[in-house]
């Protein structure tokens, strides 16, 4: 049977493309293209221990991270440049003490801030603080339907229980709410039900996001990969549901691309729509950028701004445009539609972050790869690395019976 789920995109600009970067006639952000929203990793402490983290597997320790001031200073510039929006994460971005204050700032400075939170450190005073200094949104994850499942793939007792509780009280406070689910062979069949869950929260918007295979991920790849079986049933539940529930709950998915004919634009691009900055001040052309060795990264506590970060630096510049592109994307029509697909994807499954990603059937390594997921998402490997500051742990034996 074919691998090939999907058609290949149309050949035409996506018209989202415009949205993405800020064109104020004259500006400092029309200058430099800079986008309208960046994320801002505000630490890698995390209670949880997710296998398919998408930070690095070097975690920077709390001791290196930027101090409440830099990150204060980082905001104000970000809003001078002409950003509009700071989506703060992490890691757990509630395990930071001085949370409240950097909100404060953001919305003192006239940022939209978005929290992306596993919300079990939160109380209800806290999240209530939070909304008094402004904070306009909340995005959770979840990990499952039910604790079960929920509490053995975050690695942590209690988790879903809690996380449900802040749910209920984020939308008592009229924050308006996102849930995000990341699925994969371990909770696919909950898919339905996480559904229900959400529209049963009173969120606006669930996302359905299919692991992305490189960093923590990569390491767990035999435990998370799913079936194709198990992705062309998930993709009619998702249809139907989005159908069923227009104008209740906006369904944003994502395939895993290992099962697509042509790769994700990852991140709209190398360098053309987004940005994060990491615990440490570093300027990441995606959350998953230093899994790329080789690649030098600017850091805020250096001497340039931001914006010429953005502008001038190597690592942005390195896969920025078409340029760069090796065969077959040098000459295939689409390479202005998914600029070649994702970078670091490219570097975890060939090594060299400048060749064609994998995920897309032109690439001599496709093939391989896919059978090699198709393997793995039939194997008997269940057993998760969890996350953690010492390199990752083995899950003990005992817990997938829990
Ligand atoms: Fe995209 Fe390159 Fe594949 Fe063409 S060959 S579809 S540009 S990844
Ligand atoms: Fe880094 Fe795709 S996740 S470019």
């Amino acid at each position: 049977m074919s691998p090939i789920l999907t058609d290949p995109p149309p050949l035409a600009a996506d018209p989202s493309d415009g949205v993405a970067i800020l064109e104020q006639r004259g500006s400092t952000a029309e200058t430099f293209g800079i986008p309208l929203a960046v994320l801002a990793e505000l630490t890698h402490r995390c209670p949880l221990q997710c296998p398919y983290c998408s930070n690095p597997l070097e975690l920077e320790r709390a001791s290196s991270e930027l101090t409440t001031a830099e990150w204060k200073k980082v905001l104000s510039e970000l809003a001078e440049i002409g950003v509009l929006q700071i989506h703060f994460s992490g890691g757990e971005p509630t395990a930071r003490k001085d949370l409240v204050e950097l909100v404060q700032h953001a919305s003192d400075v006239g940022l939209y801030s978005n929290l992306i939170t596993s919300a079990v450190l939160l109380t209800r005073d806290r999240l209530a603080a939070l909304a008094e200094a402004g904070l306009c949104h909340v995005q959770i994850s979840f990990q499952g339907n039910e604790p079960v499942v929920a509490d053995r793939v975050a690695g942590l007792k209690d988790a879903h229980r809690k996380k449900i509780e802040v749910a209920h009280w984020t939308r008592e406070l009229d924050l308006p709410l996102t849930v995000n689910a990341v699925m994969h062979r371990q909770n696919l069949h909950q898919l339905g039900d996480i559904i229900e869950m959400a529209v049963e929260l009173d969120a606006d918007r669930l996302e359905v996001a299919n692991v992305q295979y490189y960093g923590w991920a990569l390491k767990n790849r035999a435990a998370l990969m799913p079936t194709l079986q198990q992705i062309e049933d998930t993709t009619a539940i998702v249809e139907a549901a989005q159908k069923r529930l227009k104008g209740i709950l906006a369904i944003d998915y994502v395939i895993p691309d290992y099962y697509a004919l042509r790769p994700k634009k990852c991140m709209g691009g190398w360098g053309r729509q987004f940005f994060n900055i990491s615990p440490t001040g570093k300027v990441l052309p995606c959350h998953a950028a230093e899994t790329i060795t080789g690649l030098d990264f600017e850091s805020v506590r250096g001497n340039h701004s931001i914006a010429w970060i953005w502008q001038n630096s190597e690592a942005f510049n390195r896969y920025r445009g078409t340029g760069w592109m090796p065969e077959p994307c040098q000459s295939c029509d689409y390479k202005e539609i998914d600029f070649g697909g994702c970078r670091c994807q490219a570097f975890a499954l060939t090594g060299d972050a400048g060749n064609t990603d994998p995920a897309c059937a032109l690439s001599p390594l496709h093939e391989q790869i896919f059978k090699l997921a198709e393997t793995e998402a039939s194997g008997d490997t269940s057993r998760f690395i969890y996350r953690n500051f010492s390199g990752g742990t083995p899950e003990p034996d005992d817990a997938q019976d829990a």
